[in-house]
């Protein structure tokens, strides 16, 4: 009951007065784009009916039936608009930030691959280049435009690819080369490398977000089977692994570059103690007809379930929209302790 009136009153406040930072960038996967696959040859991409059917202008590239985490939090952070995707991110708008995020997109460079075109983070963190040189050039001819960079906020979630359409994905080797163990300290190497490249350009203020319990999705499930649990746990297992080297790795940065405040967001635990006043029922199967298995998304123009705020899973890999709001709520002011570390991301804005 306390969650849901705060919900609706931090969304009601939208619209009115100043965001608390002045700007705000997202980097990451299909859980956070918003449309910049829309244009290239992958099957990755979310611009048809049933996604966007709660979302008032319809299937425009986001993986989920309503809004996402990155909208989710733009309204918390009570930005006036989401923020628009890179792919067609033009003039003042860039002022107030940019989301970056790419559908099949990971960590590592060929991660995704057998889907198509997507922009790796390595990419986006080019991307993110070329905004600040055209941030630049805006505020040279207009100074009174001028932001402070440092004060803005960065979201940043990789890593769930770089399992599902990689190491656990018949297309790849990674799974014959690395260990599980091995695997994880390969990606948290290559990712602090591009998380200190973030930092170097001037990113001050980070939240990065783990990867999620990827074990409990439909489509892991359906392939790999439980083996009588209630989600395939060797997956989980091989995740716990990278989320727990991605403390160590947020810790460090804390303690050894100055003035940085990265944080950590829990979505393995989050997604895993859900409270029943959520109303998140259906855990295991997904609200759309997402019978592909190796796309995983929903089957063009069928039309979905209609309880969709009752359903954890729109489609056989992505969140419905309520439970982005479970989680992006719990990451913007934490529920449990273990939701975030070492601060939430309102205490993050604010500092
Ligand atoms: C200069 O920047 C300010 C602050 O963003 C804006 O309100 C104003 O319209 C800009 N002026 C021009 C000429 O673009
Ligand atoms: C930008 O903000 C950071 C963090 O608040 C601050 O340390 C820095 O001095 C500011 N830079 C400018 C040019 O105002
Ligand atoms: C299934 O579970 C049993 C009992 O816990 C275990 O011995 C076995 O190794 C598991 N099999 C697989 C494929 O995980
Ligand atoms: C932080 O500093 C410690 C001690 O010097 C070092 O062992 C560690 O590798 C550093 N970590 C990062 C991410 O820079
Ligand atoms: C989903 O679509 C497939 C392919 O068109 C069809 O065979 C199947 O019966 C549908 N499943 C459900 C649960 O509607």
């Amino acid at each position: 009951m306390w969650q849901v009136a705060v919900l609706i009153l931090s969304l009601s406040s939208l619209v009115y007065g100043a965001p608390q930072v002045p700007c705000y960038f997202i980097f990451g996967d299909s859980l956070y784009d918003n449309g910049n696959n829309n244009a290239f040859m992958t099957k990755a991409k979310a611009n048809y009916p049933p996604y966007g059917i709660d979302f008032p202008t319809g299937p425009v590239g986001r993986f989920t039936n309503g809004r996402n985490t990155a909208d989710i939090l733009a309204e918390l952070l009570e930005f006036e608009t989401y923020i628009p995707p890179f792919a067609n991110a033009r003039g003042q708008a860039i002022l107030k930030g940019v989301n970056y995020a790419s559908g099949a997109a990971g960590i590592r460079g060929e991660t995704g691959q057998h889907l198509g075109a997507r922009i790796s983070f390595n990419k986006q963190l080019i991307n993110h280049q070329i905004t600040l040189s055209r941030i630049q050039i805006i505020t040279a001819i207009n100074q009174s435009a001028a932001v402070n960079i440092s004060k803005c906020l960065y979201t940043v979630g990789f890593g769930n690819n770089d399992y599902i359409n990689n190491y656990f994905s018949p297309f790849y080797l990674t799974r014959r080369i690395y260990t599980p163990e091995q695997y994880a300290t390969v990606l948290i190497q290559q990712y602090s490398l591009q998380l200190k490249s973030l930092y170097n350009s001037k990113a001050r203020k980070i939240a990065v977000f783990g990867i999620g319990a990827i074990g409990c999705t439909p489509a892991m499930i359906t392939i790999y089977g439980t083996n009588g649990s209630l989600c395939v746990d060797f997956i989980n297992s091989a995740v716990q692994l990278f989320n727990a080297k991605l403390v160590s790795l947020v810790d460090d940065f804390n303690n050894n570059l100055s003035n940085a405040k990265f944080i950590y967001i829990n979505s393995y635990q989050i997604a895993l103690t859900l409270t029943p006043t959520t109303g998140l029922s259906v855990t295991n199967v997904p609200c759309c007809n997402a019978t592909n298995t190796i796309l995983f998304q929903c089957t063009p123009n069928r039309i979905p379930c209609p309880n969709r705020n009752d359903y954890v899973f729109w489609d056989a890999v992505h969140p419905t929209e309520a439970m982005d709001v479970v989680t992006t709520r719990r990451a913007y002011t934490a529920l449990l302790p273990q939701d975030t570390r070492p601060s939430d991301i309102q205490t993050l804005a604010a500092s």
